[in-house]
């Protein structure tokens, strides 16, 4: 595991995205797994500022809420399309996101799964990490080797979500997630973590014991995985967790 820490959360995004610009200049058709919320965000907007070609690129969200209308500004498939799709100006076609108004979410949640594997599985995975330590919306408790699957929300999780929406109480209750076993089997893990609230939560996944109780504590069995966290979010990090390289801000890793 290599952990790098930088001085501020737009550097995280700059270095996150330097090592995701390399992978598609040495990989044109890399399959990257998406990621939602605040810490993706800055990635993303610093990956568009690379002279890299985005035509073959194919991605698969992380996770959906069930139960949105279709089209909701808040559902992840619209936080996909105007976050990643349009602003890396990805091809539609090549970006997928579990169906959360599917008849059947299980249904959708076994296809959705299968389709990963079908692509050939994912390149490069960017993570973030919930305050209580899941992993995409795995939640304490799930199984470390679970599926994509339907998975019902902590209130802590909707509490932290109810920011994006106008009531708390719109904040759907269930969702579809990539399972931490679905997780695991992507190639590379790239979990981006800003803020001193997620200090304690990054150093139980990192330097404790590898739990349910933690899901993102699964990080410790996957064979790489790339930290970029900003000093605060590492300040309770044990010396010689990973490598950690200090990053002068805004520096591009892996170009
Ligand atoms: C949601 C997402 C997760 C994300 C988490 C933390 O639960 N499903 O993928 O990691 O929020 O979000 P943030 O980065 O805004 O703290």
């Amino acid at each position: 595991m290599e952990i790098f820490v930088v001085p501020t959360a737009s550097a995280t995004g700059s270095v996150a995205a330097g090592i995701l610009a390399a992978v598609i200049r040495s990989k044109p058709d890399a399959v990257l797994g998406l990621a939602t919320g605040g810490s993706p965000l800055p990635i993303y907007a610093a990956l568009a500022g690379h002279t890299v070609d985005m035509s073959r690129v194919s991605g698969f969200a992380l996770d959906e809420y069930v139960g949105l209308p279709a089209g909701h500004p808040e559902s992840y498939a619209e936080v996909v399309r105007r976050e990643v799709t349009e602003r890396l100006q990805l091809d539609p076609a090549k970006v997928a996101v579990p169906d959360g108004s599917a008849a059947d979410p299980e249904r959708a949640a076994a296809d959705y799964d299968a389709a990963i594997r079908a692509a050939g599985g994912i390149d490069v995975q960017i993570l973030g990490i919930g305050h209580n330590g899941h992993l995409a919306f795995n939640e304490p408790g799930s199984a470390l080797d679970s599926r994509t699957r339907v998975e019902v929300l902590t209130e802590r999780t909707r509490a932290a979500n109810a920011r994006y929406f106008s009531t708390a109480e719109e904040v759907p209750l269930r969702c579809i997630t990539q399972g931490l076993g679905t997780i695991m089997e992507a190639r590379h893990l790239l979990l981006v973590v800003n803020g001193v609230d997620k200090a304690g939560i990054l150093a139980a996944a990192l330097n404790g014991p590898v739990t349910a109780d933690c899901p993102a504590s699964v990080l410790q069995r996957h064979p790489h995985v790339t930290v970029v966290a900003d000093e605060a979010a590492a300040s309770q990090l044990a010396p010689g967790s990973g490598r950690v390289a200090v990053r002068v801000a805004g520096a591009r890793a892996g170009v």
